[in-house]
């Protein structure tokens, strides 16, 4: 890769995002990473001096979407001369590193994500040098204390990462190999994020962890705190509204956790919390190191404790082992819980992870089970979202609709909400009465303009 003429001119960075809400926050502190060296975030991969592919490898179809894309990518460097710098980070980056650079040499640099602090120094690397440049390291500092503050605003709902990696080793899971081991930020460094949000006009603040249930970080004190100590920290900052953590495991939702939900009215009455299996047996091929009962058990402590409570969960369907009779559990439990929200996969059996290595089931048997769920958790979100027919609800407003005419904000349960209204709600949560309940969306009226307690 040979160095742009002018290096003083601004130059165009184009970045694309596969994954989970974790990529997500890491491409937009890529990006203000590169701000101070000039480069600008544009829409479109065309035209730009460095375009960033920041990848998931949670399952197979993640990967090789990636290869796709890098094949089209290779033709627009090819158009512009080679002028274009590609930068694979991400979990595909960690975990292939070495086949990606020998499968795509036109590929400067492969950064793995805790990693990605040092792409300043990467990127002039890359400019010296011909072939990929790759940091897949997990280095001992933390990459938090080397990113500048976020620069650009997330808005009204923003997602903060406090958390990564992962120790559970799940027998499906590559995360614990392309994240490496759990670690928590620190309280301080959290909390001067989670100001600087609100200050650029966050109302809701979604916490993000792997396993962000299992946070210990240092606090201000000195001590190690938990999940509950720093949520409540941040519920002191105003007018910060709303605070969600996602993703947690249910080994991890402590009695103080679920208290919390009854305790702090900036928590919000709705979790995501995976279960994977309604099947003993399979939770445990899984290594989930929980049964079912566990799940049950959390479900009616979190409903006690708030009646208002509602659940989302993640399925894995057709891991291997699994037969009629778990899959009936898994279809028990889904009946018997009863979900607002759910994502469901078929298991896509991934390099390097116990689970691979075992018999796999017959596709058509994946595909049958998956259908036969997902038609039962469509079914009860869509009673869900019918159910808050008739009820008013506080409403986070982000913005407008996608008619003119109309306003968008959240539920608590993270349903979207439009309403007919001709201003700009942006950051207000209102009383809205909801008039229809869609399988993805719910119409209301708006009542009060004035603001609710969250
Ligand atoms: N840390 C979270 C989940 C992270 S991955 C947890 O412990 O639950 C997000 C979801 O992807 C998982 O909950 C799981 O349902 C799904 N998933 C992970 N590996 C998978 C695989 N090999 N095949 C299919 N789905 C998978
Ligand atoms: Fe993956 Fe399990 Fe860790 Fe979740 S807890 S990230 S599913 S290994
Ligand atoms: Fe994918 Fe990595 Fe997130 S594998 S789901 S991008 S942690």
């Amino acid at each position: 890769m040979t160095a742009p003429s002018q290096a003083n001119q601004p130059r165009k960075l184009h970045v694309v995002t596969h994954g989970c809400q974790m990529n997500v926050y890491d491409s937009a502190r890529m990006a203000d990473l590169l701000r101070p060296l000039g480069y600008e975030t544009v829409d479109a991969p065309e035209g730009a001096d460095m375009v960033i592919l920041n990848t998931c490898h949670i399952r197979e179809r993640a990967e090789e979407k990636v290869f796709s894309l890098l094949g089209r990518l290779r033709q627009m460097k090819e158009a512009q001369n080679g002028q274009m710098m590609i930068a694979v980070t991400g979990c595909v980056a960690q975990a292939e590193g070495e086949v990606l650079a020998k499968r795509a040499p036109y590929v400067d640099l492969i950064v793995g994500p805790q990693a990605y602090h040092r792409l300043p120094e990467l990127i002039a690397s890359a400019h010296r040098k011909t072939g990929a440049v790759i940091d897949t390291d997990f280095p001992a500092e933390q990459k938090f204390d080397f990113l500048p503050d976020a620069a650009a605003p997330q808005g009204v709902m923003s997602f903060l990462s406090i958390q990564e990696g992962c120790d559970k080793f799940c027998s499906f899971c590559v995360v614990p190999y392309t994240r490496g081991a759990e670690s928590s930020r620190p309280v301080a460094s959290v909390v001067a994020e989670a100001r600087r949000m609100v200050a650029l006009g966050a109302r809701e603040i979604s916490l993000l962890g792997q396993n962000v249930n299992a946070y210990h970080g240092e606090g201000v004190d000195g001590t190690d705190w938990g999940l509950v100590k720093l949520i409540d920290e941040l519920s002191k900052i105003e007018p910060l509204a709303r605070i969600r953590y996602t993703t947690s495991h249910p080994n991890d939702m402590d009695v103080e956790l679920i208290k919390a939900h009854g305790d702090n009215p900036k928590l919000m009455p709705f979790l995501h919390l995976p279960v994977q299996s309604g099947s003993d047996k399979i939770l445990r091929a899984m290594n989930r190191k929980h049964d079912a009962a566990k799940f049950y058990k959390i479900v009616e402590e979190l409903k006690a404790i708030r009646p208002d409570m509602a659940f989302s969960s993640d399925f894995i369907i057709g891991h291997p082992g699994e037969s009629e009779e778990d899959f009936r559990a898994t279809m028990r439990l889904v009946n018997e819980v009863g979900f607002a929200l759910a994502y469901s996969f078929k298991y896509s059996p991934r390099p390097g992870t116990p689970a691979a290595a075992l018999p796999q089931l017959a596709e058509d048997v994946k595909d049958a089970r998956l259908y036969e769920l997902q038609a039962v958790l469509r079914q009860q979100q869509t009673s869900f979202n019918e159910s808050k027919e008739g009820q008013t609800m506080p409403v986070l407003f982000s913005g407008p609709g996608r008619r003119p005419g109309q306003q968008a904000g959240r539920s608590p349960y993270m349903q979207p909400v439009v309403v007919e209204y001709d201003g700009d709600l942006t950051g207000e949560i209102c009383a809205v009465e909801i008039t229809q309940g869609n399988p993805n969306f719910l119409f209301g009226r708006l009542l009060r303009k004035e603001k609710l307690a969250a």
